[in-house]
């Protein structure tokens, strides 16, 4: 008998992918597809709905034709970008504007205003979140005020709102659900963690007609079934798990209980771990849901830095480097960086600071200052971010965090990995998995469905390595360096 597969799709801002696996982790096929952004204006950012939809269409007929055929799929699982949010027409299914991306800030007036007015603890306390433009509230709102009609049509019932996983499923099922996950509604500034319901005191904070709103059930469930002619895949094959990015990689690290970090470095960082319970953060980080099952709600800390990756390009086009590699090459040439510190504040600072005004700067520079003590600050600004979150972490959690799981392009430096251990003063294991996001998402459609896993991603450890004085001297002329970017 051959094994049962999970179809898994990891729909990205920049790729959708799709990856056939079985139980012991093995990726038997994998499709991915191109994503366009639009940048319409400045600090704006959206896709096409449609596009989305077609994308996952591609990935999933180019896996399933790879694998030669559907007959073992047992389920298919969604993981996806988060935050971003289209509405719809009951009727039709018809987009009644763009999906605007989490990247997308036009709503940061009203935020502005939200905060203005004194509504940031409450939202804080319910959600978990910082008001940010971030998040899809506010961004409901301006869809439907865009559109004339729009906001009544919602009142009255005939239009939908969704994250990508809802969309997704509506696609999927050919108009039959509407319904999302607990992680992807914790991340939507209208869903209440403690509760694990909608809040209506917030959507009317944010103007958001409750019609327009999903239903939510846990992560792992059976949300319904793919319908006929939907896709390259036959009719009936059920939807099992949907969660968001992030928290299918906290999954698919394989953390199932508090005590260790995992980090996505990407062109920011994303860090989760997970918590005993609910917790309100005092240390600059969000409260989130990591996943649920019909056991209840997962919980978690996440803190999300803007810029790591995005700093290595950024210094390859200052030094007249081709990219990042080029950067992390002539990184590995400076055994230190004599003192050259880079504060990677190029659009402010996230987690665990969130300073929009702090703007990037390089401290301890000297005549013997070459351009590969540059290359190296950049990456360690990498690891330095993660550092500080990392602490932010544990002292919102009052307790020692065991090591740090890795993945992302960055996770494949061994140079940093060393780095990020040595700073952390905790072992670094850097998977060797390069899609954990859609192996998480596999993992919980096989929990789920009961079928036993073993997804053994053995990865890299990185051990720290330098004495307690070494450590302390980084990290004292980091924070300085960050001061320095917060006072200029
Ligand atoms: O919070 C946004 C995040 O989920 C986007 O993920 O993989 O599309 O960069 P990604």
């Amino acid at each position: 008998m051959t094994a049962p597969l999970v179809l898994a799709i990891d729909q990205g801002t920049t790729n959708t992918k799709a990856l056939l696996v079985s139980p012991d982790g093995r990726i038997v096929a994998q499709a991915s597809v191109p994503n366009a952004v639009d940048y319409p204006r400045p600090g704006w950012a959206e896709q096409s709905g449609e596009k989305l939809w077609q994308g996952v269409r591609a990935a999933i007929e180019a896996a399933v034709g790879r694998a030669g055929g559907a007959e073992e799929i047992v389920a298919l699982a969604i993981s996806n970008q988060r935050e971003s949010v289209l509405v719809w027409d009951a009727a039709t299914g018809e987009p009644i504007g763009p999906c605007i991306i989490w990247q997308c800030r036009r709503t940061a007036e009203v935020c502005a205003q939200l905060q203005a007015a004194g509504h940031a603890d409450l939202i804080a306390v319910r959600t978990g979140l910082g008001l940010d433009p971030l998040f899809p509230a506010a961004k409901i709102a301006w869809l439907i005020d865009a559109v004339p009609g729009a906001r009544q049509r919602a009142e009255r019932g005939e239009l939908r709102a969704g994250t990508v996983d809802t969309w997704l499923l509506w696609k999927l099922t050919d108009g039959a659900l509407h319904a999302t996950d607990h992680s992807n509604a914790s991340r939507t500034q209208l869903f209440d963690i403690g509760r694990l319901a909608w809040d209506a005191e917030l959507a009317e904070l944010f103007r958001v007609p409750m019609p327009l709103l999903a239903q939510v059930h846990p992560s792992n469930t059976r949300f319904g079934k793919v319908a006929a002619g939907t896709t390259a895949l036959p009719a009936g094959i059920p939807i099992h798990a949907m969660i968001g990015d992030s928290h299918a990689a906290l999954y698919g690290h394989g953390v199932r209980s508090p005590g260790t970090v995992k980090a996505t470095y990407g062109t920011g960082t994303s860090l989760m771990t997970l918590t005993p319970g609910k917790v309100r953060s005092r240390h600059g980080l969000s409260a989130t849901i990591a996943w649920s099952t019909p056991a209840g709600a997962v919980h978690a800390l996440e803190g999300n830095i803007s810029v790591s990756g995005q700093a290595a390009q950024f210094m390859a086009e200052l030094l007249g480097l081709t990219d990042a590699n080029a950067v992390a090459t002539l990184a590995q040439t400076a055994i230190d960086t004599q003192g050259v510190t880079f504060v990677p504040a190029l659009v402010g600072l996230g987690a665990p600071h969130w300073r929009s005004d702090a703007r990037g700067t390089i401290t301890g520079m000297s005549l013997t200052t070459k351009p590969a003590h540059f290359a190296r600050a950049a990456l360690e600004a990498i690891a330095f971010q993660v550092a500080d979150v990392f602490t932010a972490m544990e002292k919102d959690l009052g307790a020692e965090l065991a090591g740090l799981s890795a993945d992302g392009g960055a996770s494949q430096n061994a140079m940093l990995m060393q780095f990020q251990a040595d700073l952390l003063d905790r072992p670094v294991t850097a998977s060797a998995a390069p899609e954990v996001s859609a192996l998480g998402a596999a993992a919980l459609a096989f929990d789920g469905l009961g079928i036993a896993t073993q997804f053994s991603d053995g990865g890299t450890r990185f051990s720290p390595a330098i004495d307690p004085a070494a450590r302390a001297a980084h990290l004292e002329r980091w924070q300085a360096a960050v001061r320095q970017t917060l006072t200029t």
